[in-house]
């Protein structure tokens, strides 16, 4: 909307329906009556690109087709000196290229190449090349056109410390162009073909290569990063490589470091949550510990992060190529947010079994948020980790109020199911299997689920909100049951009854049949619990249980038809239930561990 030389929309630092948001064009201003933001264009630049303010500048000046202004003398020969580096390095990539074109050259590099899923068009896209095995090609091919100094300062060549010739430093590897955020031309990584150490070699640390300052990748993923505020960090050139190629366009690598404050900085300039990839075995659970606490004192609203688990020994190179494009966005889609992975951290491998250590255990993520330099968000994880705390440990379990749940990772009891509707709960990690052949559960096994489950609702839904809210989100196939499911669930969410209460109620609405068949079952399988005495904390550990393997069973006939049916349609159906059983797996392991933990909680007294 025009008005004078005054332009109005829609603001884009706020959420708003309403054009509050005013550009004044004579001024060169903008301001937001909304939210008061306000400033130049270099402001507006700054604000909405997440930018210094010398890149804001170079942003502008660069769309406007002007040179950008130099400071100094010793400034304007610094830049001289680096475009002349510049000029080295593209000279050598060149070269790089043209070996591996080369026929006879480039034939083994090629073929190695091949064997990892890399063709003409993908080696043409990230600028592939090779550098021959000889010890002076290189050094050989720029002599005539740059001074040998020039070459070494560019890291090319490699000058011996007790003097001599230089030679070549990349030899006999497959070479990876690697860029500043900017899109120039910086460094080299190079692989060795086959085995062999070390297996990459980098350029040295340069004027314009400081690997703590870059990404590999980066400008290539910011425009597709911007566009969905997304951005994925991965550890290698391979994987970022492959998951540009699996259509994740946001993949990025630190150059083979664990990620610094740099690095950090510069994911969030492209997305307010980027994902950490990492492996799933305890080292990669270590470097992801190792991430989170590094960015703690960088969080504010609108900057964290978010940590994928890979599955065991994969790599996001090796899981695209051998799983394919949705097997990557499953485990991408699961990332688990920060403070999860910090509570995780702090509890593996140390036990709580005694007042101490959970004291212990409480002192160290009180430590761990108070590195948080943003104050609300410091008040925020304090309070999670407490509210986390309580709920582990049972520390305050009022029979009335007792809600649980908040132990687990992810939140709230997962995976309620509707009616034939799909799966609800948050996304949890899971390492995502090979669909492997899955055999089909005994018929009528879903019976014994309803039951035991009504069982359970009747017992702990007066007192846990969660049972209670699970028997509504559940259906029963058998008729008699899911009756008698309704007219509970009903009950719960009238008068405060007690379970006795409700039994008599259901009785008068005639379902005493159904309630002795009901403890038919519960006798014949041996279900003693269910009619003693429990705490709150256990009777939801047997909630939740008795519901991972009513699921479980549900998925795996679900899988046996998708197998039956997988030439017809062989679309990612069979993936995706796959990733969905083992993610239930996963999470009656953790149900397990959390009961240990409880177990020895009272064990130890408390
Ligand atoms: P990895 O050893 O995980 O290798 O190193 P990768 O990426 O899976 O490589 P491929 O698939 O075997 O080819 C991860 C990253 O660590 C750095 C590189 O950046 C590499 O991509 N690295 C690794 C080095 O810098 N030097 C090394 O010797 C090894
Ligand atoms: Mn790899």
């Amino acid at each position: 909307m025009r008005a004078g030389t005054v332009m109005k929309g829609l603001c884009p630092f706020h959420q708003e329906k309403t054009p509050s948001f005013t550009v004044d064009e004579r001024r060169g201003s903008f301001h937001c009556f909304g939210c008061g933001a306000h400033g130049n264009a270099i402001d507006f630049v700054m604000r909405a690109e997440n930018l210094g303010f010398r890149e804001a500048v170079e942003r502008l000046a660069g769309e406007a087709g002007m040179p950008i202004p130099v400071e100094s003398p010793a400034q304007r020969a610094r830049e001289d000196r680096l475009a002349g580096l510049h000029d080295v390095l593209e000279a050598a990539a060149d070269c790089f290229c043209e070996s591996l074109a080369d026929r006879r050259s480039g034939a083994e590099a090629k073929a190695y190449l091949d064997r990892r899923g890399l063709d003409a068009a993908a080696i043409e896209r990230f600028g592939i090349g090779f550098a021959p095995a000889a010890r002076t090609r290189l050094k050989e091919a720029l002599a005539g056109r740059f001074p040998e100094e020039k070459l070494v300062e560019a890291g090319l060549l490699v000058r011996p410390d007790g003097g001599g010739a230089t030679y070549d430093r990349f030899r006999g590897r497959v070479i990876f162009p690697i860029h500043d955020p900017r899109g120039r031309l910086v460094g080299f990584g190079g692989r060795i073909i086959g085995e062999g150490e070390p297996k990459y070699l980098n350029s040295p640390e340069t004027e314009l290569f400081q690997k703590g300052r870059l990404l590999y990748g980066y400008h290539r993923a910011a425009p597709a990063a911007r566009r969905s505020a997304e951005v994925v960090a991965v550890e290698g050139y391979m994987d970022v490589i492959a998951l540009h190629l699996a259509g994740v366009e946001t993949a990025v690598a630190p150059l083979g470091t664990a990620l610094t404050e740099q690095q950090l900085a510069l994911l969030w300039r492209l997305a307010p949550e980027p994902i950490l990839c990492f492996d799933g075995d305890a080292a990669g659970a270590r470097a992801a510990a190792r991430a989170a606490e590094r960015a703690l004192p960088m969080l504010k609203a609108g900057q964290s992060l978010r940590f994928a688990t890979l599955p065991p020994g994969e790599d996001p190179d090796s899981l695209a190529r051998s799983q394919g494009p949705a097997a990557v966005r499953a485990v991408l889609d699961a990332a688990r947010p920060l403070g999860d992975v910090l509570l995780a951290g702090e509890m593996a491998g140390q036990p709580v079994d005694t007042p101490e250590r959970r004291a212990g255990l409480r002192r160290r993520l009180r430590e761990l948020a108070g590195r948080i330099d943003d104050r609300d968000t410091q008040a925020e994880y304090q309070a999670e980790f407490q509210r986390r705390c309580d709920a582990a440990f049972g520390t305050r379990p009022q029979r009335q109020a007792y809600q649980g749940g908040q132990g687990y990772p992810g939140g709230r009891a997962p995976y309620l199911r509707r009616p034939d509707g799909p799966w609800r709960g948050g996304p949890r990690p899971f390492p995502v299997p090979l669909p492997e052949s899955v055999p089909p559960p005994v018929p009528d096994r879903w019976r014994v689920h309803e039951s035991r489950l009504l069982l359970l609702a009747i017992r702990d839904g007066p007192t846990l909100a969660e049972v209670a809210e699970g028997a509504g989100a559940m259906a029963c196939r058998d008729p008699a049951l899911e009756a008698l499911r309704r007219d509970l669930v009903a009950a719960l969410g009238g008068e405060r009854l007690d379970s006795r209460a409700i039994e008599r109620h259901l009785t008068e609405l005639g379902h005493g049949p159904t309630l002795e068949r009901l403890r038919g079952s519960a006798a014949r399988h041996g279900w003693a619990s269910i009619g003693s005495e429990t705490s709150p904390e256990e009777a939801l550990y047997h909630w939740r249980h008795s519901q991972v393997a009513w699921q479980l069973d549900e998925i795996q006939s679900e899988i046996a038809l998708a197998e039956r049916d997988f030439d017809a349609d062989p679309s990612d159906r069979l993936v995706r239930l796959a990733a969905q059983r083992a993610e239930l797996l996963r999470y009656r392991v953790e149900l397990e561990l959390e009961r240990d933990t409880l177990r020895q909680a009272a064990a130890g007294g408390l």
